[in-house]
């Protein structure tokens, strides 16, 4: 049981939190209701993506899929081309097979306990704990990396965040604080002062920080030196070769397997490596296709959590096609309206 001192202490660290939120916190789409729905909607975009690239992809797909209803039933081509260039697809799959649960098991509402919610595809600990107490008032904690930060300064922990024993304890002190009258707003006040205030890096702006008065590190001149990080892996690198192919006005496209990376959306076809104009050819010719001139579109990268993807783009007519069925031959309008296509190839695609 705390002591009387460390009541106080946290009464105010709350109080001197909530009050900061008021004035400054984020003005958010997701911030006007506290339907549960929109809640597990922008919680489950704000996975691993920063704010503002979620915004229009928030308000668009409320507008589209306005209730769990109309998750459980959208294609899952429509359902893509609103998560089109969010990344991370798996989480448009996880959230309609989720909503196809919560209509046969919970009558089209979301439940509000954490228990329950970890039973949905998609959602872990910390989408539990935002959903839980955002939109349903419990007081339970919601940490993602951001909030780890905070919590090792204000604690002054030089171990690592990424310490899954380092993030039980954290999380653990951090369920101590919330407080049961407004949790959704204090854990919204710790992501809004992790990602404004609590800067990464070394350069944190504690003369504008509520807390400052409770941090180790500030108090010991340690921001530099907290949080530790675990070294992260190199990405692997896969160089790949693509191929923008037009006949008759429209470009071959190609749906990617259902599984792994980027799972059934759209793309060029291609090859694995960087291919010389001769070799490109060669590659037409055994699919079956006489291409015309092969011109070079240009390199680009794309960096996905852990492959980076180095491509080089050709551009050809075809001449002759010998099974123009394998592929699917789209207009340039249908290519941005209809299909949907990762980000990866938004440099070719940007100039068909
Ligand atoms: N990141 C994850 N959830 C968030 C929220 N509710 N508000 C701001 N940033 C977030």
């Amino acid at each position: 049981m705390p002591g009387e001192n460390e009541v106080k202490a946290m009464e105010q660290l709350q109080a001197q939190l909530l009050d900061w939120y008021d004035t400054y916190g984020r003005d958010l789409p997701w911030r006007t209701d506290t339907d549960p729905y929109k809640i597990w909607v922008s919680e489950i975009m704000l996975q691993q993506t920063r704010v503002e690239t979620v915004i229009p992809y928030y308000l668009r797909f409320l507008r589209e899929l306005p209730s769990v209803d109309h998750l459980a039933r959208v294609s899952d081509e429509v359902l893509l081309k609103l998560w089109e260039g969010l990344g991370y697809y798996q989480r448009a799959a996880n959230m309609k097979r989720a909503a196809g649960q919560i209509v046969a098991q919970h009558a089209g509402r979301l439940p509000g306990e954490v228990s329950e919610l970890l039973r949905l595809p998609g959602i872990g600990t910390y989408t539990a704990g935002a959903i839980a107490s955002i939109a349903f008032g419990q007081p339970v904690p919601a940490a993602d990396g951001n909030v780890f930060r905070i919590l090792a300064r204000l604690t002054g922990r030089r171990d690592s965040i990424d310490d899954a024993a380092v993030r039980k304890e954290l999380t653990a002190t951090l369920s101590l604080w919330i407080p049961s009258d407004r949790p959704g707003d204090f854990n919204q006040a710790l992501m809004d002062l992790g990602a404004t205030v609590c800067l990464p890096n070394g350069t944190p702006l504690c003369d504008r920080c509520p807390l400052q008065g409770f941090c180790r590190a500030h108090t010991e001149d340690l921001t530099e030196d907290i949080p530790q990080r675990s070294r992260k892996k190199p990405r692997k690198i896969q160089k790949k070769t693509v191929f923008v192919i037009t006949w008759k006005g429209k470009v071959a496209l190609q749906k990617r397997q259902k599984r792994g990376l980027l799972q059934s959306l759209w793309e060029f076809p291609g090859v694995e490596g960087w291919l010389s104009e001769r070799e490109c050819r060669n590659t037409l010719d055994s699919w079956g296709i006489q291409a015309g001139p092969i011109d070079a579109m240009g390199h680009t990268k794309h960096l996905f959590t852990h492959i980076e993807w180095h491509m080089e783009g050709f551009r050809t007519e075809v001449v002759c096609v010998a099974e123009p069925d394998r592929w699917t031959w789209v207009t340039a309008e249908e290519l941005s309206s209809v299909y949907p296509m990762p980000a990866a190839f938004r440099f070719y695609s940007a100039q068909v």
